[in-house]
């Protein structure tokens, strides 16, 4: 009799524990298959943001989706290095570009004499770019085919000889700011908007600890002052990257990160640090040359469309 209350008791415990795993693995599939729910302008009405955000850039080429790992660790993280994106070509010709820009500007015509000059344009919509912001910054009422749902804030190129540039540790702490110094950084489940992004294009390799931009990974969720430690750029919470020339670096202006002197004897410094932010914010004092917005394809220059929300979507309606 014994002997039998005992098998049913562990019978009962088994069930119970197939029971649980069970629903463990039904709440682990909705995780990973549910939509994100986005609210809209209409009274809490649910929002696709597939059927708006942009598919291709300006060139027609398609936006590169980020997988659930890419989306995961920056989420985490508050940065993600993409390693050797550009051609060697590419990377060539906008070195060189960036060259006569610092030493040479008066070869360049006077409405292409900047960061996104040139053939550096093709980076300012560049696929990776599209399929990143389109994620993490992009309001989807503001998107469309014709109409980028992000704003591009600002562009600029931190050219570095061996001990140039400074350090100079700012932000963090962005899940818990207001909007309205655009370094937030929002979430709900399976959905993040990562306020205002900086872009750098590395042109040339950067060796791991010789002057790449430093970060304390995870600190865009923190809730503490950062420690004063943290004031030293030898602090062991600081973390870097090398990476090969023509390799892309995003990250949250939420998360703590720092520039540093430039200590590499081998190569300069050629970053393109981009920045891009919500279609209804701008933190950067930066416009582009009127004449080269004037060129560009008209999907393009919805980047430097007008700073507000209402009705401010082409081929889309900001409403539905
Ligand atoms: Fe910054």
């Amino acid at each position: 009799m014994e002997g039998n209350d005992r098998k049913f008791r562990v019978f009962a415990k088994l069930e119970i524990l197939i029971i649980l795993l069970k629903k463990e693995r039904m709440d682990l599939e909705k995780i990973e298959t549910v939509e994100p729910f986005i609210i809209n302008k209409n009274l809490g009405k649910h929002l696709d943001p597939e059927k708006t955000l942009t598919q291709t850039n300006a060139e027609g080429l398609p936006a590169v989706k980020l997988s659930q790992e890419e989306k995961y660790l920056f989420d985490i993280r508050g940065w993600i290095l993409f390693e050797g994106v550009l051609a060697a070509g590419q990377v060539e010709e906008m070195r060189d570009f960036c060259y006569r820009l610092k030493y040479d500007t008066e070869s360049i015509p006077e409405h292409h004499r900047s960061s996104i000059g040139g053939p550096l344009e093709q980076l300012i919509d560049h696929p990776l770019l599209l399929g990143f912001m389109n994620e993490f910054v992009a309001h989807p009422p503001l998107a469309s085919q014709d109409c980028y749902g992000f704003r591009m804030d600002h562009s600029g190129l931190l050219f570095r000889k061996t001990g140039e540039g400074g350090f100079s540790p700012h932000n963090g702490n962005g899940i818990l700011r207001f909007p309205g110094d655009s370094c937030v950084y929002r979430c709900i489940p399976g959905k993040v908007n990562a306020g205002m992004v900086r872009v750098a294009w590395e042109l040339n390799p950067v060796e791991e600890g010789k002057g790449g931009t430093l970060f304390v990974t995870g600190s865009h969720k923190g809730v503490f002052t950062a420690p004063e430690s943290l004031q030293s750029p030898d602090s062991p919470i600081w973390e870097t990257y090398g990476c090969s020339e023509g390799s892309v670096l995003f990250f949250t202006e939420a998360l703590t990160h720092s520039p540093t002197t430039w200590k590499s004897e081998k190569y300069d410094r050629v970053p393109v640090f981009n920045c891009y932010n919500t279609v209804n914010s701008k933190w950067h004092n930066w416009n582009p040359h009127p004449d080269h917005v004037a060129e560009m394809p008209t999907k393009r220059q919805t980047l430097f469309r007008p700073v507000h929300v209402a009705g401010n979507v082409i081929g889309g309606a900001y409403r539905d």
